[in-house]
């Protein structure tokens, strides 16, 4: 088939967030929007000659669709050969890990990851270089400069791909290989985590709930715990992914994953619950009654990473993203190995770990993760948690209570106020900018400020820099107020309002989070005037 080029003209709003480019599906279905977004790509990329690319996505909406059109583009292009899942399915950690086992140049991760889904939801693109990792800035900037001024498209008109059939065939000379979603990914686990040990905590009767929310972690996990470690049939549940999650806001925190929650706070809950988000990079563990916090989950792992065969010969550094708790940090602390705090977005793990300077890092958005990939990865999270369990015989809640114990409790908590009108957002943002350069060692409501600034990274392995990552407000005692403004939502804007308290009393570790963080809820009042500025009297999530 002969390879077509054909003239379009350029959208405004193609410019990447956090996480690649999010719209709306209703967005993305307008002519050539998808296709010219994929064209600044492969405007910006080297020549493909002699290359290989890795495709797949989470299976919701507007997926295969968009599979079929990128297979052709690729072929414009000249890839040589295309890896796609199977039925377009990938996971964004199965698509790290199939680029660096294939030394792929690159790959296209096809989500929106835990938005909602469905032909009213949300789709999204993003591309991985050759480590594995989201592309870093100068990339993405790049993309979106040049599908401002984008006029020309190239694909073919060769027919669709049997995305079902696993197996070769050839698109315009380009070789697509259609291969199994899992067994990279699960291969590579079996080399990190202690299988044997994991598969007698089953044998010996220990329960878990994995809530695979209806999102492209339940092949995963079904073909890992039912499967390979013999987990009763029935201890992954919502594991078919559906195009719309069945409904279900596929985001992994105790609001979103209630029925999860309530499973585990029944008389017979289950010894752990765990669920992943809509690409299963997202993570939230559960102990019986007692829901861990991705900031202590991080922290929980680095304290015992050594048991896990993987990690065994100790790690050389963690990094966190700025508002994360510093749990860590101080976990970090006391192993005497270095603790890298970067800007949100797991973009800014990835030189750290090619740097060989950072083996785990971690989000307080429920991302964890390690060198093994260059994408946060939800199953490995709880392979960490199941193999921790089995190698130290103790419960997830008596894990997170001993970090206390040795710590202090970084008491946490992260309001988001969602569709806020964007020029409001700004406003408010630019409300309390103006305000940084006097608030340090002034008292704001009863809280006496050390520091606050406009929080800004210099990559130490690059040297880059990357400003306007979220201001931070430091009390004396060490609390923290950050605010920033989502950059994944598809609606208006975002303000995530973070919220830390070290409580290093054990008396108090039991403490209701929201109460014991409201000195700082009315810090931040009195700072940003959330209420005034929004209309809005509460936030619209609290995790
Ligand atoms: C959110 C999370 C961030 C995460 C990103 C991608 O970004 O806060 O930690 O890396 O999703 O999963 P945000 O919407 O805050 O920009
Ligand atoms: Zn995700």
């Amino acid at each position: 088939m002969p390879i077509l080029t054909l003239p379009t003209t350029p959208f405004g709003d193609q410019r990447p967030g956090t996480s690649g480019l999010r719209k709306k599906v209703t967005v993305f279905a307008q002519k050539h929007y998808l296709e010219n977004f994929v064209q600044a790509l492969f405007d910006v990329l080297p020549d493909a000659t002699g290359l290989t690319l890795v495709l797949g996505g989470d299976g919701r909406y507007y997926n295969r669709v968009a599979v079929q059109t990128i297979l052709r583009m690729a072929a414009a292009k000249g890839y040589a050969r295309v890896l796609v899942g199977e039925g377009g399915i990938l996971s964004t950690p199965a698509v790290s890990a199939v680029i660096r086992a294939h030394k792929a140049s690159g790959g296209i991760v096809l989500s929106a990851s835990h938005n909602p889904g469905g032909p009213d939801g949300d789709f999204g693109i993003k591309y991985n270089i050759a480590n594995g990792g989201p592309a870093p800035e100068k990339v993405t900037e790049a993309v979106y400069a040049r599908s401002k001024v984008l006029s020309t498209l190239h694909t073919s008109d060769s027919p669709d791909v049997a995305l079902d059939v696993l197996g070769d065939c050839q698109v315009d000379g380009m070789q697509v290989s259609v291969i199994d979603p899992v067994a990279i990914y699960a291969e590579l686990m079996g080399t990190l985590f202690d299988f044997s040990a994991i598969r007698r905590l089953f044998a010996s009767g220990f329960r878990l709930r994995y809530d695979a929310m209806n999102a492209v972690g339940g092949p995963y996990a079904k073909a890992i715990l039912e499967g390979t470690l013999g987990a009763p049939t029935g201890t992954v549940v919502n594991a078919v992914p559906l195009e719309d999650f069945g409904g279900l806001h596929p985001d992994p925190n105790p609001v979103n994953a209630e029925d999860l929650i309530a499973h585990m706070t029944a008389a017979d809950a289950p010894d752990m619950g765990a669920a992943s988000d809509g690409d299963a990079d997202r993570n939230m563990v559960v102990g019986r009654n007692f829901v861990v916090s991705p900031s202590d989950s991080l922290a929980v792992i680095a304290a015992h990473a050594t048991l896990v065969p993987g990690y065994a010969q100790g790690l050389a550094g963690v990094a966190r993203s700025m508002p994360t708790s510093t749990a860590v940090d101080r976990v970090a602390q006391t192993l005497g190995i270095p603790c890298f705090e970067t800007p949100t977005g797991w973009k800014f793990f990835g030189n750290l770990m090619d740097a060989g300077r950072v083996t785990l890092c971690g989000e307080e958005s429920y991302g964890t993760g390690s060198s093994h990939v260059r994408e946060k990865d939800g199953l490995w999270a709880v392979l960490f948690w199941l193999n921790l369990v089995a190698a130290t015989g103790k419960s997830v809640e008596a894990l997170v209570r001993e970090l206390w114990t040795a710590h202090g409790r970084c008491v946490y908590s992260r309001h988001d106020y969602e569709a806020i009108p964007t020029d409001k957002a700004d406003a408010l943002m630019a409300g309390l900018r103006a305000q940084l350069p006097t608030l340090a060692n002034t008292t704001v409501a009863g809280c006496a400020i050390a520091l606050a600034d406009d929080f800004a990274y210099t990559d130490p392995v690059d040297g880059s820099v990357s400003q306007k990552q979220g201001i931070r407000v430091i009390l004396t005692d060490g609390s923290r107020v950050v605010f920033r403004l989502s950059g994944t939502g598809t609606e208006g804007a975002t303000l995530r309002v973070y919220l830390e308290r070290h409580e290093p009393d054990a008396a108090r570790h039991d403490i209701e989070a929201q109460t014991a963080l409201q000195p700082l809820v009315a810090l931040a009042e009195s700072l940003a005037h959330i209420r005034a500025l929004t209309g809005m009297a509460q936030p619209t999530v609290m995790t």
